[in-house]
């Protein structure tokens, strides 16, 4: 199978692994040429310090890499899609399976990947749109650690096409799902949360804390699903808790480190010039917010995050409020 990953980043390089392992053809297009010159001379993914597969070629010109694909992979960060698709779309001959790796939602549209996807690329160029998300860090991908995920498609033959291009027995499961709608969401929302979680750590708090936020987070991720009639069972899968846990209490996540940063008491400006890699966090909290507002959805923990990451107010100011406001039940109400 002949695979061009658009996105030579930590994640794409870390994808393009397993499936060099699994005997895939793959093609890199990465807009960066010292990643490209990095890929091609070095077999070096230089966020992550970690050699890859010599087979795995890399290129800047997307009309060699759309010539190459049967399935396109795309792993850029949310707020390139846009572009990186119109780069694509003059070469994308015939239909292809159109795989997605990153996490977000963009806001004020609120569309998720595979919906921007199936807006640009016209109908008879695309053959399948698959979701692939769960609890999964590239720095122990990249080293071949055991790892699982879900690979989601409103077609059930497309999941399962793409769960058998990743599954690779030593170290990577894949599950297929037909809520394609659910495991994007989680993959998209669990980055809010793990902000909370870096700002919860980075104020000191404790154990229980983090354990009463990602309990609550899960709250008002069933309520977005709800709104936009996704699967709740699907939060109790490898796209929705699993991915929450993992991104909560793993110092690898961007998203906990840039929330950690701030909790600490560095400004926002400082942390993300400060980071590497994307973090997709910060524009889904403001996709998420504007959401809540328009459907009316109680989300006191987006709000809160919204309050520190936009309207700049002291991480401390907001959890106190948080903590004030009136006494609840956990119920569900009848
Ligand atoms: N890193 C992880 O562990 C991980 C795991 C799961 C999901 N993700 C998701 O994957 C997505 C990408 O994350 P990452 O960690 O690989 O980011 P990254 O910052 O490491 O890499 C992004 C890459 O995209 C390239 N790029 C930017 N604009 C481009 C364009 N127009 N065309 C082609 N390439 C372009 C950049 O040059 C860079 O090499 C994010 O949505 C992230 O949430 C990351």
């Amino acid at each position: 199978m002949n695979t061009t990953v658009i996105g030579g980043g930590s994640w794409g390089l870390a994808l393009s692994k397993v499936l060099s392992d699994n005997h895939h053809n793959v093609l890199v297009y990465d807009i960066n040429e010292k990643t490209v010159d990095n890929i091609n001379r070095l077999h070096l993914c230089v966020q992550l310090d970690a050699y890859i597969p010599k087979d795995i070629k890399a290129t800047t010109n997307i009309e060699t890499a759309m010539n190459h694909a049967d399935v396109v992979l795309f792993v850029v960060p949310t707020k390139v899609l846009r572009s990186a698709l119109e780069e694509a779309l003059p070469f994308i001959k015939g239909a292809k399976t159109f795989i997605n790796a990153a996490k977000g939602i963009e806001p004020e549209s609120f569309k998720r990947i595979s919906e921007i996807i199936a807006e640009m690329v016209p109908e008879s160029n695309i053959k399948h749109i698959v979701s692939l998300s769960g609890p999964s860090h590239a720095e122990e991908v990249i080293k071949g650690m055991t790892t699982a995920l879900t690979a989601a498609s409103e077609d059930e033959a497309a999941a399962q096409f793409v769960q058998s291009m990743f599954h690779n027995q030593q170290y990577f499961r894949v599950y297929s799902s037909t809520d394609l709608k659910g495991v994007e969401l989680g993959g998209a929302l669990k980055n809010i949360f793990a902000l909370a979680a870096g700002i919860i750590r980075g104020q000191g708090l404790g154990d229980n804390a983090l354990a009463a936020f990602m309990s609550r987070s899960l709250v008002e991720m069933h309520k977005i699903y709800a709104h936009l009639g996704a699967d709740p069972e699907t939060l109790y899968g490898l796209s929705g808790i699993g991915d929450l846990i993992v991104t909560c209490t793993s110092e690898h996540s961007r998203n906990f480190q840039a929330g950690y940063k701030i909790g600490s008491g560095k400004n926002l400006e400082e942390t993300l010039k400060s980071m590497t890699m994307v973090v997709e966090g910060i524009r889904t909290t403001q996709a998420a917010y504007q959401l809540s507002k328009v459907a009316d959805i109680d989300t006191p923990i987006i709000d809160a995050i919204y309050d520190v990451v936009f309207n700049k107010i002291e991480p401390k100011v907001v959890l106190s409020h948080l903590l004030s406001r009136d006494s609840k039940s956990e119920d569900k109400p009848k």
